[in-house]
């Protein structure tokens, strides 16, 4: 039998807590969807029915997920945006709409984000950043409720991060953008849910393998250390995170909006001191 807490099966594996026609008739556009964790985030939404979107900058960061998704016999479309103009937003989401249909599911997964000291951040490193993470997420949000609206309703998933309370050396720029898009999804939540729209967030830890990860412990050697102090023991992986996400676009969570779900194997609590525990004298 496998362990509860182990990661969930790949998502180019087949099998999955969920039925694998719980999204089946459902369209879900995925910013970023093409690489990284988005790219796990359409693959999953795919395998469980939906039609998916895939919308960035880079056609060619998008065409090979797109294929991917085909070869598992779903059906992908792809445009190309930036998530901080309006225009090219617009754009992409009502080509979605004409090509595959109501929009049921956002993911506002597209993002920016390097290492600084915050005192030598560049003017134009933080707009790049908050326009990326805040501003994009807003305008893809925006942009999809009218036809939510029209269309009876939706789900919107947004990704923020462990770091929005506590906050974190080295990402000024990312913390309080993601802040201000965990603020932006309780707000929209109490907008739109008379519309039949539900806007909630996931916030993962640190997913292994990705630039993140690479970045602030695999490439430093403390990736162990770092492990040791998770009190599930490893770090996240790209399909826990989709997994969380596919929860918070079924009809399971259909009474569920405003939440932030946070996806970290319990990192961000205060349990740093937890691996040494068996030396804490007894009585
Ligand atoms: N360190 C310091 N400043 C950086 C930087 C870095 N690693 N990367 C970008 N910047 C600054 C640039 O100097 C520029 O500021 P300036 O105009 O004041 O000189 C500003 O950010 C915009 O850079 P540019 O590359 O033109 O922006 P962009 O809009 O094309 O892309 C990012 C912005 C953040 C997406 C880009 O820097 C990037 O590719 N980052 C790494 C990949 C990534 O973010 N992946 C997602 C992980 S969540």
């Amino acid at each position: 039998m496998t362990p509860p807490n182990s990661p969930p099966p790949s998502s180019g594996g087949a099998s999955s807590a969920f039925r694998e026609d719980c999204l089946e008739g459902q369209v879900a556009l995925i910013t970023g969807g093409g690489t990284g964790i988005g790219r796990g985030i359409s693959l999953t939404l795919a395998r469980h029915g939906a039609r998916i979107a895939l919308a960035s900058r880079d056609r060619e960061h998008l065409d090979p997920t797109a294929e991917e998704i085909r070869e598992l016999g779903g059906e992908a479309f792809v445009s190309e945006l930036d998530v901080r103009d309006r225009e090219t937003v617009k754009a992409a989401v009502d080509r979605t709409r004409e090509e595959l249909g109501p929009i049921d599911i956002l993911v506002n997964n597209a993002a920016g984000n390097f290492l600084v000291r915050a005192e030598e951040l560049s003017e134009g490193g933080w707009k790049a950043v908050v326009d990326i993470v805040l501003t994009g997420t807003f305008n893809l949000s925006q942009a999809v409720f009218s036809h939510m609206k029209e269309d009876g309703g939706g789900s919107i998933v947004n990704i923020t991060t462990t770091y929005t309370e506590t906050g974190a050396p080295w990402m000024a720029h990312s913390g309080a953008a993601k802040a201000g898009v965990l603020n932006l999804t309780r707000t929209l939540a109490t907008e739109w849910g008379r519309h039949g729209i539900r806007v909630n967030a996931v916030a993962p830890g640190l997913v292994e393998g990705t630039e993140g990860a690479r970045r602030l412990v695999e490439s430093i050697g403390v990736k162990e250390e770092f492990e040791r102090s998770v009190p599930l023991g490893r770090l996240t992986t790209v399909d826990d995170v989709a997994h969380a996400i596919l929860f918070l676009c079924s009809s399971a969570a259909a009474d569920v909006t405003g939440v932030e779900i946070v996806v970290d194997g319990g990192a961000s609590l205060g349990g740093k001191f937890a691996q040494i525990g068996d030396r804490i004298p007894k009585g």
